[in-house]
């Protein structure tokens, strides 16, 4: 749907020309492409996110943890994979204890900010971030926002995982952090990436 002028040059000329002519609208137009793109980003966002726990929950009461970790392992890349298709979108998850996804520099310090307004008193569930940064000379609309960890996560991310578990989730990512977690932390974020469409 935010795609279509570009498939349409005219068009984009055409809004290009009236945009010239036009000098005082282009920070309000900005604003308001910023604002759209969000609400698609976070529509994204909760499509991987409902998801992924159907699948997890279902996987879970059918076999339990050691086939709810294969869910994880093969699923979640998938889905990542097949909404990034979809959208045009670059769709991320990572965390700054990460088991499958080193975040990038700015990823980290995003993060590590996250973490600071959670320290002072932000619930995580608000927690949320965005600019516009222009990369390459591209304009990119970069969001990322907190995912908290809940008692169900805390089987294959909290302080005592299963020895069994932990060994096949450590042959599966012999360089995991992802442990230690107390329902309520930040376990990590998504992180949502693409040009901007004003
Ligand atoms: C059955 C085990 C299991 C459960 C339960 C589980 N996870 Fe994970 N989690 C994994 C595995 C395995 C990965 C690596 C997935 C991959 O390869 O992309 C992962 C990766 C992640 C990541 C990506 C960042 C990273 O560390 O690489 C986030 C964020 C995450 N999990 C959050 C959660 C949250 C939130 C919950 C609870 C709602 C949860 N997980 C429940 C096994 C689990």
């Amino acid at each position: 749907m935010t795609k279509q002028t570009r498939l349409i040059p005219s068009l984009l000329a055409a809004t290009a020309l009236s945009v010239a002519a036009m000098p005082t609208q282009a920070g309000s137009s900005t604003d308001e492409a910023v604002k759209a793109q969000l609400q698609d980003y976070k529509a994204t966002m909760q499509a991987f996110g409902k998801t992924l726990k159907g699948e997890l929950q279902a996987a879970m009461k059918a076999g339990g943890p050691m086939a709810a970790v294969q869910v994880c392992n093969e699923r979640a890349p998938e889905i990542v994979a097949d909404l990034s298709a979809e959208s045009g979108y670059t769709l991320r998850r990572t965390s700054l204890k990460p088991r499958a996804t080193e975040p990038t520099d700015w990823e980290r310090e995003v993060l590590e900010d996250f973490e600071k307004r959670k320290a002072d008193g932000t619930p995580v569930a608000e927690i949320a971030w965005h600019e516009v940064k222009k990369v390459d000379g591209e304009k990119q609309l970069r969001f990322m926002k907190a995912i908290a960890t809940e008692g169900v996560c805390l089987t294959c991310h909290g302080q005592d995982v299963d020895p069994k578990l932990k060994a096949e989730i450590d042959r599966m990512y012999p360089n995991d952090q992802a442990i230690g977690f107390e329902e309520g932390d930040i376990r990590g974020a998504v992180s949502i990436t693409a040009a901007l469409d004003d």
